[in-house]
């Protein structure tokens, strides 16, 4: 395989984002621009991956240096200030390349190109390869001028095109490759003498013709790949283009979407057959849903994996936890990181639980917190209860053991143990361990005041 070099230009300012926030930083499903670019880039397993930055300053390969870190070959960062075109970009990154094999040029501002375009270009043949497009309106645009017998022969810019190239529907999307020694040779010979004072890296395709170094064209398989982002507008129109694209992948796999319009992927959703998602619902993350899952409307999943036959009702909020198979989850519950469901377990209605195993067949359905908990199987946990896990200064934990049954609006006191078949009395507040099969409670004994009168309102005298 022909080694690769893929330079990413990362340099642009953004001024039309109205963001102290390098434009590269933005999110687009949930993750920076910049690393849609750098993931994409690494499947492509080159020898070296180099970002130009530039406006924001550090602000880029800070955001980005954990997230790099798990590269086989890190990224790496050169600075190009000040902003001299994008040629001048791709000479800053040039020192760190190696002469052999090819360089692929990509944009962090140009999120979606996928991986088959891309492929596409390498198999496109010895020389330089240039991605178009062919636009309805190519307004703003690098125009392709092509000869009689359809060889490119140069790139215009816009602003330097006569009227009649700027007739010419196919344009430069910027997205290039070129052989990693040419190109060195090529940029050393930039000049700015055009109208926006630049060094045009678009330059290099007339020097290459010259040469008589074969120019090809390879176009993506869909023009959204190719839009870059200058404003928060086009963001947002990318976002939904790009979830729509989510939604057909989901749809084509047999998943039920009530509304494809509206559903958020920002990262790896996998589905099992026959799920169903109601409207409005954000996966977050690598999330992972079994054979007949239903998730109702507005739930927020994020890194976690939901068992077969699991039903999330309405408005649940699930964070980095596992649900077992034919749970029932919500309306309004939320699992917090560490949560680890059996198979049907319930957790209803205003139910948070954190950090906790609940074994099988095990319920708390109404307005309750379990932190820090063990919870055994077939327990029933009453309406309010609360595990107060932290003494503010440390956590504890309390452990639940089978078959118990709390009753509603208990206090457990951690660290405690409730041990098997044990009963708590409703309205309690235990702090120490209660024996296995016997009641425990600990609230005092009901008294009735005879004659008690309640108090009544005192009429204010007038002034
Ligand atoms: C460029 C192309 C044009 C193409 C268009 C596609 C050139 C001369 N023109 O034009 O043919 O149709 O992209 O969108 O290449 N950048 C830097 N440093 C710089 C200048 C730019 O990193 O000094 C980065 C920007 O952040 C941006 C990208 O390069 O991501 C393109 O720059 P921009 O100025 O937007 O190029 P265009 O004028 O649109
Ligand atoms: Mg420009």
């Amino acid at each position: 395989m022909t080694p690769l070099n893929i330079v990413i230009l990362a340099a642009g300012k953004g001024t039309r984002m109205y963001s102290d926030k390098p434009k590269v930083l933005h999110a687009l499903a949930g993750k920076p621009l910049v690393q849609h670019v750098l993931d994409c880039a690494s499947a492509l397993k080159p020898q070296q991956v180099c970002v130009v930055y530039g406006h924001g300053g550090e602000a880029v390969p800070q955001a980005m240096q954990k997230y790099s870190a798990k590269f086989v070959v890190p990224p790496k960062f050169v600075i190009q200030a000040p902003q001299l075109g994008t040629g001048h970009a791709v000479q800053q990154a040039m020192p760190l390349l190696t002469d052999d094999g090819n360089t692929l040029v990509l944009y962090g501002d140009v999120p979606l190109v996928q991986h088959s375009t891309l492929h596409q270009m390498l198999q496109a043949g010895d020389g330089l390869v240039l991605l178009t497009v062919n636009l309805p309106n190519p307004t703003g645009y690098g125009r392709i001028v092509r000869d009689a017998q359809g060889d490119v022969l140069s790139i215009v810019e816009e602003k330097d095109a006569t009227p009649e190239q700027r007739e010419i529907n196919e344009v430069n999307t910027g997205i290039l490759l070129a052989p990693t020694k040419m190109l060195r040779g090529w940029l050393a010979k930039l000049q700015n003498n055009n109208s926006q004072g630049e060094y045009y890296l678009t330059d290099i395709v007339s020097m290459a013709v010259k040469q008589g170094v074969a120019v090809h064209t390879a176009q993506p398989a869909h023009e959204w790949e190719i839009h870059g982002i200058n404003s928060k507008a086009q963001l947002a129109v990318l976002e939904r283009t790009w979830q729509l694209v989510e939604a057909e992948r989901l749809l084509a796999q047999g998943v039920t979407l009530a509304d494809p319009a509206r559903i958020d992927v920002r990262g790896k959703l996998s589905c099992g057959r026959d799920v169903e998602i109601d409207v409005g619902c954000i996966f977050e993350g690598e999330v992972s849903l079994g054979n007949n899952v239903r998730v109702g409307a507005y739930s927020v999943i994020k890194n976690s994996s939901i068992a077969a036959g699991a039903n999330i009702a309405p408005y649940s909020h699930i964070d980095s936890s596992e649900v077992g198979a034919n749970c029932h989850i919500g309306p309004y519950a939320r699992l917090r990181p560490g949560t680890r469901l059996h198979d049907d377990v319930h957790i209803g209605n205003f139910v948070e639980v954190k950090n906790s195993e609940i074994a099988a067949n095990s319920k708390a359905n109404h307005l309750s917190y379990i932190g820090d908990t063990t919870v055994g199987s077939r327990v029933n946990i009453g309406a309010g209860t609360i595990t107060c896990n932290y003494d503010g200064a440390n956590k504890h934990r309390t452990v639940i053991e089978d078959d118990v049954f709390i009753g509603s609006d208990t206090q457990l006191v951690a660290p405690v143990t409730v041990a098997k078949g044990a009963t708590i009395g409703a309205g309690s507040t235990i702090t120490r361990d209660t024996p296995a099969g016997e009641l425990s409670l600990s609230r005092s004994k009901q008294v009735t005041v005879s004659g008690w009168k309640r108090p009544v309102k005192q009429v204010k005298e007038k002034k």
